[in-house]
């Protein structure tokens, strides 16, 4: 584990990383199984928080995914992430996945969006500390205040189910 600073710019650890799809991460359709890219988007996301952190970082959550547009074999997906918002231990790593079609020139494709909390672990698997980040553009200060909304509402679910579990029946 490195020196961990007391904050950290969102652009220092925004990554970019493509992937060229093959035949066998195919559905029964034949286009790309929507696990395959959510596994690309765990993975991705845990270099962002693990390289914010300075060290090991777990999946805590992973919001709901939508996927608007199929992917389809040989297209190559792109996966940009970056830290949105920083509390404690807990991150919050925003991934959007484009595709480019394999067999014409057109625009880029939206797949989805995807939004998942991780926290960062010490030796022992417990949450520790994690740098601030700093947005420095209008957007990422935008996507630090929604990430505060979605964070309120993770809490507030969280509490609800626990609250409903408690109460007698
Ligand atoms: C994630 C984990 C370390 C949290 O441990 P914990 O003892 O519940 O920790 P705490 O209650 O102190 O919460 C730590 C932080 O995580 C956040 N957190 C915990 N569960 C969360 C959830 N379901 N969604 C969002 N945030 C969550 C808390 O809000 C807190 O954030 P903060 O420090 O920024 O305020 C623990 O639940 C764990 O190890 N889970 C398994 C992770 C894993 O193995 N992932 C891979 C799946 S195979």
């Amino acid at each position: 584990m490195t020196d961990t600073p007391a904050s950290r710019s969102t652009a220092a650890t925004r990554l970019a990383v493509s992937h060229i799809t093959a035949q066998n991460e195919t559905n029964l359709l034949g286009t790309v199984h929507g696990g395959v890219v959510m596994t690309l988007v765990d993975s991705v996301a845990g270099v962002v928080a693990a390289r914010h952190s300075g060290g090991a970082a777990v999946t805590a959550s992973m919001d709901e995914m939508v996927f608007v547009v199929p992917v389809r074999v040989g297209d190559v997906v792109h996966f940009s992430a970056q830290v949105n918002w920083t509390g404690r231990s807990s991150m919050e790593i925003g991934v959007r996945i484009t595709a480019d079609r394999w067999d014409s020139v057109s625009p880029q494709v939206h797949v989805a969006t995807a939004y998942l909390v991780f926290v960062a672990v010490d030796e022992e698997g417990k949450p520790r500390q994690v740098p601030q980040v700093v947005p420095e553009t209008d957007e990422d200060r935008r996507r630090l205040r929604e990430a505060e909304i979605r964070r309120s509402h993770r809490l507030a679910r969280r509490q609800a189910i626990i609250a409903s579990r408690e109460a007698p029946e």
